[in-house]
């Protein structure tokens, strides 16, 4: 049985004060076992929202990583950075990223490949364009995003996949329980065919995009659906609804 993994992408917003004071606001409503609940902060939030968040069930991540080392990289952070400050997760290919910074899926896959190294869990995103989906290419597009970003890795269940089609993101249209399903087991069985049966069954595969305190249940009951990553509603107390689904 996969567990749910429900993570809040916060994108750049909330300055560190604002982080601490949400954090403090919200934490103890959503710190339960029932389900893994991560927060993405800014980066210059990261260390203060790890302490705030010691002692509860609740992990922090970080909203992208270098697959660098370390070394001449201005503005970058390193996976090693990620885990020194605590954090256990990384967001990985984020559409706004591939949109506005050019990631392709050879640097998601060198980014998924060195968060794995360095013991964290990238939450690796895929997702189509409407103009995509108009054409009847998004099948296509999200195989190749999903068995690109996985390359050389060695137990694709140690990757959270987040399906988030870029027409859904940030939209208010969210994709359909139907739409989201379907995509979430096309995406386990192009897993399955690369890699088995077994690591299908296994792997945790997210959907994002206009997730809402009001849709969230209906996503997130559908059997290939194992959690949410969700931007705009976790910056508010509908997080808390959404965690308790
Ligand atoms: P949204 O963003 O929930 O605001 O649509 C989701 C995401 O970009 O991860």
């Amino acid at each position: 049985m996969r567990k749910k993994i429900i993570a809040g992408n916060w994108k750049m917003n909330n300055t560190l004060a604002e982080s601490v004071a949400f954090i403090n606001e919200i934490k103890a409503e959503i710190d339960t076992e029932e389900v893994d609940v991560v927060v993405c902060p800014n980066a210059l939030s990261t260390v203060s929202v790890v302490n705030l968040l010691e002692g509860t069930n609740i992990a922090t991540g970080v909203q992208n990583v270098s697959a660098e080392n370390k070394g001449a990289f201005t503005g970058e952070t390193s996976a090693e950075m990620v885990v020194a400050a605590g954090a256990k997760y990384a967001i990985v290919g984020h559409s706004e990223r591939r949109q506005q910074h050019n990631e392709t899926n050879q640097m998601v896959n060198l980014k998924v490949l060195k968060c794995l190294e360095k013991g964290v869990t990238p939450i690796m995103c895929v997702g189509e364009t409407l103009e995509q989906r108009q054409q009847d290419m998004h099948f296509i597009h999200i195989r190749l995003q999903v068995e690109e970003g996985l390359k050389k890795v060695e137990n694709p269940a140690s990757v959270v996949i987040a399906y988030e089609p870029i027409w859904a993101i940030g939209t208010g249209v969210c994709a359909t329980e139907k739409e989201a399903e379907e995509m979430c087991k096309y995406i386990r069985n192009v897993v399955a065919g690369v890699f088995s049966q077994r690591d299908a069954e296994a792997v945790r595969i997210q959907y994002g995009g206009s997730v809402t305190k009001d849709n969230a249940k209906t996503i997130l009951n559908m059997p290939n659906i194992d959690g949410a990553l969700v931007g705009g509603a976790s910056l508010k107390r509908d997080f808390i609804d959404i965690v308790h689904f």
